[in-house]
């Protein structure tokens, strides 16, 4: 059996954990919202309607932030027929998804929620249809305490207290063809940077994320980056990258390399940031908010939003259903954001219930969990403290799209207030176990607290509504001897070993 090492040391950390990188997103997308957190009416919903089971499985994964409300949904949306008496608020063509918003959740629900979920909201405005004045008026409307139009509107509407929203994006994907009002790199940074500077004239602390490439597959990628950061450098705080991944034509290998990808798109945004800097000769250094990441299956036919004459409320969309493949990389991708943390100081899933997500929601019926659900409960759970400096030692393996990448791929965390060091892993094979060896000389008194592994002699395993369990994390057999722990990874695993100072 091929073999490998991790050697681990605690002395060698790299950036602090930041809790930012366990965020989700909520999008008025399919079915999202509406039966999905927001279902009046249901059996387990609460006097908001709220549904409790939802609330309760997003506090289970762990997820610390959300973003809302959306995504390509936000470049057309009228934030204003979202608040006041639920009864009077316009239905409106959803033109991004071609679907009809009824606005019965809008920012006074989504914060409410967003309380009750213990999660950070992260707030997208949208710069396609509008612009300037539509953005200071959202920022008043949730952050200015009272004695103005926007703010004594949100008293009226029953939040006394302002909302006190951090974190903004400053619009959504602005370069791709499909967005609404998209622009090209030179208007969208004119017009980020005079937004931007607006809203610090209300709070100059706030952290805005202006918009990266909508995937590093862009044509203009780089150059994009690059112009849009010339006119907004001084402004902004971060800037936004998103990627999906699928196995594109039966191509497992590259699939299970895709975090590859996402290592090589951060070093190159990282980069592009960095230049940016150097010509300015500028102290700040610019962050990267990873907003939108997940697998997404784009070529399946509930990709497509509907056409014609139909323009449903909440139709089914983006309901992707994972496999343990995609678990594997859903938990792999979450390593290469770790790894990252000194730049990538935010992270979003996308999205959270429903379209593209780890929580699946029957209208009228139960939730469950799909295979994706468990990497990433488990990471935000249990990574605290510093994320370590972490050499792999191991064979590699051969991909088509990357070329031979390492078998192995992980990352450990090291808490030092308590001792407690987690060590997450994936073998990216898709035929080999791999004997994996974690080299503990560096960690004085180390004791097992536990090993688990999620994997499947069928890959292609999901989870369902009738068997949400099958697929879930079991015990991995971890041997701890004379400075070393010992694991046998199956091909297509993603496992968790984690111990603390006894
Ligand atoms: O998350 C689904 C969609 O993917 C978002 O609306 C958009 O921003 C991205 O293209």
């Amino acid at each position: 059996m091929p073999q490998a090492t991790l050697n681990i040391d605690p002395a060698f950390s790299s950036a602090p954990v930041r809790p930012r990188t366990f965020g989700s997103f909520v999008e008025h997308l399919g079915r999202c919202v509406y039966t999905g957190i927001y279902e009046p009416g249901h059996p387990l919903a609460d006097e908001h309607g709220f549904r409790s089971d939802v609330l309760e499985a997003t506090r289970d994964l762990g997820v610390t932030m959300v973003r809302y409300p959306g995504g390509n949904f936000v470049s057309g949306y009228r934030w204003e027929d979202g608040v006041g008496p639920a009864e009077q608020r316009p239905r409106r063509l959803d033109l991004a998804w071609h679907s009809t918003e009824p606005n019965q959740v809008g920012v006074d629900e989504f914060m409410a929620w967003a309380k009750l979920a213990g999660v950070e909201p992260m707030m997208a405005l949208n710069l396609g249809t509008r612009g300037v004045q539509e953005a200071l008026d959202l920022l008043e409307y949730c952050n200015v305490p009272q004695g103005t139009y926007w703010s004594n509107a949100r008293r009226a509407n029953g939040a006394e207290e302002p909302y006190r929203v951090k974190l903004w994006c400053l619009g959504n994907e602005m370069d791709g063809p499909w967005q609404i009002g998209g622009k090209t790199a030179r208007e969208y940074g004119r017009l980020a940077s005079q937004t931007a500077k607006a809203m610090r004239l209300i709070d100059p602390n706030l952290q805005l994320v202006v918009c990266g490439s909508s995937s590093s597959a862009m044509p203009t990628f780089g150059k994009w980056e690059k112009t849009v950061l010339d006119e907004t450098y001084d402004d902004v705080d971060f800037i936004s990258a998103h990627a999906y991944y699928w196995e594109k034509d039966g191509d497992l290998e590259s699939f299970l390399g895709s975090a590859v990808d996402m290592d090589r798109f951060i070093a190159a945004v990282v980069a592009t940031c960095d230049h940016v800097r150097a010509v300015r000769k500028a102290d700040k250094r610019l962050m990267i908010s990873f907003d939108e990441w997940n697998v997404w299956y784009q070529d399946r036919a509930e990709s497509r939003p509907p056409t014609g004459d139909d323009w449903p409320v909440a139709p089914v969309l983006l309901e992707d259903r994972y496999n343990v493949a995609d678990a594997v990389v859903v938990g792999n991708l979450l390593i290469s954001l770790l790894r990252h943390s000194d730049r990538v100081q935010a992270a979003c899933l996308a999205q959270l219930v429903n379209v593209i997500a780890p929580i699946m929601t029957e209208p009228g019926g139960g939730l469950w969990r799909q295979t994706t659900f468990h990497p990433f409960a488990l990471t935000a759970r249990h990574a605290k403290g510093h994320v370590l400096e972490l050499p792999v030692n191991c064979p590699t393996t051969a991909t088509t799209r990357f070329g031979d990448i390492p078998v192995i791929d992980a990352a450990a965390t090291h808490d030092a207030d308590t001792g407690d060091l987690t060590v997450f892993m994936v073998n990216r094979s898709a035929a080999e176990m791999i004997d994996l060896r974690l080299d503990l000389r560096a960690v004085r008194r180390s004791r097992l607290v536990e090993a688990v592994l999620l994997s499947s002699p069928d890959h292609t395993r999901r989870a369902n509504a009738d068997d949400p369990a099958t697929v879930s994390p079991k015990p991995l057999d971890a041997q701890l001897s004379g400075g070393a722990a010992a694991v046998a990874l199956p091909p297509i695993s993603w496992a968790m070993v984690r111990l603390s100072a006894s």
